[in-house]
Formats: structure tokens, sequence, C-alpha cells
């Protein structure tokens, strides 16, 4: 059973962030339906929680640690799509107040034994957290299993949430072109998963227009064990000031 990090193709091969959208090129890839996407990728995890926090590695601790290291006491920080809890909110500066937020309940046990973090079941496009409340957001290989036409609620929800001038972090396509489909059998789980994501300069456009400005970019390989070397996009954002 093939291991794969990122479904797609339908057929065990890794879809690569800039892949082409498969339904244009790629008849063998299962469809995502937008409309049971959320759907689909809450049960998915639920189905899967233990496998994905099995194959999650930590490749990306070292930029991690770093955006961590610019909070301080008394800062909030919502990691939006928690899952399991790891690498952000079981890594916390002491006196730093975390929140997750997840749509998948088995994700968010598996985060209970690794954080104090206030845990909630809730949905990237309508965060149950308040206006202003947070000093940093992250959101790794997350937003990505949001369909592409809601990106643009998911960064405005983020800039809602966030004071003004507070960062985001959060994992985007490498290339130009976006990708949208399934996998059936996502790292041998047996489970479904379905990702949905715009090219780079798509998703900068969509962060522009929710009031960020893009700092910095990283391309690091993917943090879950992958045959294909695939990459994504480590971007860094600031809201304005007002
Ligand atoms: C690939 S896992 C990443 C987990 C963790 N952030 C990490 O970097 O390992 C994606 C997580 O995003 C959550 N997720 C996907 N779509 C979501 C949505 N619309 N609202 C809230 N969480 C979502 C999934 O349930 C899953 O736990």
């Amino acid at each position: 059973m093939d291991d794969e990090p990122s479904g797609g193709t339908g057929d065990g091969s890794t879809p690569e962030p800039d892949d082409p959208d498969p339904t244009a090129d790629d008849d063998s890839a299962p469809a995502v339906d937008p409309h049971t996407q959320r759907a689909a990728v809450r049960d998915g995890y639920d189905g899967m929680a233990e496998a994905y926090r099995r194959e999650r590695d930590a490749a990306e601790a070292p930029v991690v640690g770093s955006f961590l290291g610019g909070l301080s006491a008394g800062d909030r920080l919502l990691d939006a799509g928690c899952g399991q809890g790891t690498p952000v909110l079981n890594r916390l500066p002491h006196g730093v107040e975390g929140i997750g937020v997840d749509l998948s309940a088995s994700m968010l046990d598996l985060a209970r034994e690794r954080t104090d973090a206030a845990l909630v079941r809730g949905d990237l496009t309508r965060l149950p957290v308040a206006s202003d409340a947070a000093d940093a957001v992250t959101a790794l290989h997350s937003v990505i299993h949001v369909p592409v036409s809601e990106h643009p609620a998911v960064f405005s929800e983020f800039a809602r949430v966030l004071r003004p001038g507070g960062r985001l972090y959060l994992t985007a396509a490498t290339g130009d072109d976006g990708w949208s489909g399934a996998n059936d059998d996502w790292l041998g789980s047996g489970e479904l998963m379905a990702w949905s994501f715009p090219g780079i300069d798509r998703t900068r456009d969509h962060l522009r227009e929710a009031g960020f400005r893009v700092t910095d970019e990283r391309v690091l390989d993917d943090a879950v064990a992958d045959d294909d070397g695939g990459s994504w996009t480590h971007l860094f954002a600031r809201l304005a000031e007002d």
C-alpha cells in the first residue's frame, strides 16, 4: 500500500502542488464535489487520524520554531486546522496562549494528548473565535483541503480574528497551477482524502485582498513521507495595521 502524503491521482501517485487540475488531464483522479468536500475531509481525518500522526515528520520544525520564537508571553495564537496538535500547539513558548480549531473530532482527540491549548471543533470559513483575538495564526496543510472558491472566506476569517498587524503562517502551492482532486486510500489508511488549492499567485492575491502583506516565502519538502519529493510554499504574511 502506498503512503503518499498528498492524494490526488487516485492511482497511488503523488499530486505535486503545482500539478495541473487533474479533472483536465488526469481521468484517474476521483473528482471532488465542493459541496461534499468538507464532510469528506472531516470523515477522512476522523478515520485516519492516527495514520496521519504517524506519518507527520518534523521537517518544518526549525521554520515553525522561528515563527513561534517571535511570540511573547501573553500573546494568543490560533492554529487553524491544528490536526493532531503538532508541530505548533505542542511547542508554544511559555506564556503564549493557544487555540486549536479543527473539523475532525479524532484529530482534536490526538491534539488533546499533546497540548494544553483550548481545542474547538469548527470550520476555517466560520472560525469560532472572537474578532481581533489573536496575535498570530498558523494554518499548516489545512487551507489546501478547503474548496478554492472558499479560500477568500478563509483568509477573511484569518483577518477578522487577527489583531491589526498580526502575523499569519500558512502553507500553499509551489507553482503557478493549482490542483483539486482526491485519493481514495491516502497513506494506505483506506480513507478518502480531498485537496483543493490554487497556484501560488492566486493565493498571494487572495491574501492581499483580505488585507495581508506577504513578508517571506520558503519552499520546503513535504513534511509527510513522500517518495516523490513534493514541496509546499511556507508563506508568512502580516495583516495591515488598519
Ligand atoms: C494535513 S492535516 C494538518 C494538521 C496540522 N496542521 C499539521 O500541520 O500537521 C489538515 C487538518 O486540517 C483540518 N481541516 C481541513 N479542512 C478544514 C476546515 N474546513 N475547517 C477546519 N479544519 C479543517 C483537517 O481536519 C486536518 O486535521
